[in-house]
């Protein structure tokens, strides 16, 4: 029998029984992370090494830099994660990795460490989606979290409102169509001279400013569910800049406040209105502008006045993790679902 052969012979035990500890792997930007999570909601041992601070000197991720460090990381931080679950590889069920969206070369890390660790231990691989991924951080956080629900996704490269059907189904709502959230954030955040990634730094100054110095633009977008923050990203840059020419002084908490006030109005608005719509009484939050301050009180408030149950991962399951791509591996595995050692990364895999 072959190794695919044996893991989906393995999977279907798995499977029948229910139940699954798995090995995940994450890498797709500047995180190497690995976590053991057992039957898609329970963290043994989560390891995240960032590396912000090298990408920092650069103002923005470096690809090359990125698939580097991975290279340096992942070995430490799987044995770290093993160490700390107090297990050794051949104690896992499953080895699940995010195969995409993200960058190719910090992909190839992850799913190269992943399928070796897999047949080595001779265990089933599972390929995970990074957007699915951060999707399932809400079941890791709210245990009674079963589907139907809408899922607000706001990261650094996406920004999707998504209905979830079932598990790993899902039907798209509404999305950007230009930047992420996330995105416009850090380079609202940058015209303001904060560092990279700069969404958490504005975040934190914009709790001393004013939201209403600066009247920015309301977004319109054709789709009702959809996302424009180009717009609001330009009238920021071209109000600082304004100030700045005519040598005024350039009130950083109040930009920052006014920009984190429009952005959350926009994102909160939209994304409850499609819960609403779609008749589901729960909605939740993912991906790394979910740990935003601004947009949890709003979605708090908003959510409480529709008659929605709001969910939301603490902040640290919000941004990349690999105990969320954990979770959804198990999911996947629970379909009988699992990888050949042919997988490939694929950058800009979609969700829908
Ligand atoms: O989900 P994530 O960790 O990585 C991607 O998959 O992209 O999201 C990272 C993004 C960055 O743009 C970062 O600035 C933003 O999430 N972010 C925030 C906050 N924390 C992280 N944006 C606004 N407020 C925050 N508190
Ligand atoms: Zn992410």
């Amino acid at each position: 029998m072959s190794y695919e052969q044996r893991a989906r012979a393995q999977a279907l035990r798995l499977r029948e029984s229910g139940h699954a500890t798995l090995l995940a792997i994450e890498s797709s930007c500047d995180e190497t992370a690995a976590a053991i999570v057992r039957d898609g909601r329970t963290v043994v041992s989560s390891v995240i090494a960032s590396q912000i601070p090298l990408h920092a000197l650069y103002g923005g991720v470096v690809p090359e830099i990125a698939s580097r460090k991975h290279v340096e990381s992942i070995d430490p931080v799987v044995d770290e994660c093993l160490k700390k679950a107090g297990m050794r590889l051949e104690d896992v069920d499953a080895v699940a990795v995010t195969y995409g969206p993200g960058l190719v070369g910090a992909l190839l890390i992850g799913v190269s460490a992943a399928k070796a660790l897999a047949y080595a231990a001779d265990k089933p691989l599972v390929a995970v989606n990074h957007i699915e991924g951060h999707v399932s951080a809400n079941y890791i956080a709210h245990p009674e979290l079963t589907p139907p629900f809408v899922c607000l996704v706001a990261s650094g490269g996406h920004s999707h409102i998504v209905r979830v059907e079932d598990y790993g189904v899902y039907t798209l709502l509404g999305q950007t169509m230009d930047d992420a959230a996330g995105e416009a954030f850090d380079k609202a955040a940058r015209v303001l001279g904060l560092p990279y990634p700069g969404g958490p730094l504005l975040d934190k100054l914009s709790r001393e400013g004013n939201p209403h110095a600066l009247a920015l633009p309301h977004v319109q977008t054709p789709g009702r569910y959809d996302y424009s923050f180009s717009g609001l990203k330009t009238a920021l840059i071209n109000a600082v800049h304004k100030l700045r020419q005519n040598g005024q002084d350039v009130p950083a908490a109040d930009i920052a406040a006014s920009f984190q006030h429009a952005a959350v109005e926009l994102l909160s608005d939209k994304a409850v209105l499609a819960a609403r719509e779609s008749g589901c009484k729960v909605m939740a939050l993912a991906g790394g502008v979910a740990s935003n301050s601004g947009l949890r009180n709003a979605m708090n408030d908003k959510c409480q006045r529709a008659g929605l149950r709001l969910m939301m991962p603490p902040p640290i399951l919000c941004t990349d993790n690999a105990a969320m791509i954990g979770a959804a591996g198990f999911y996947r595995l629970m379909r009988g679902e699992t990888a050949g050692l042919d997988l490939n990364a694929c950058p800009s895999l979609r969700l829908v």
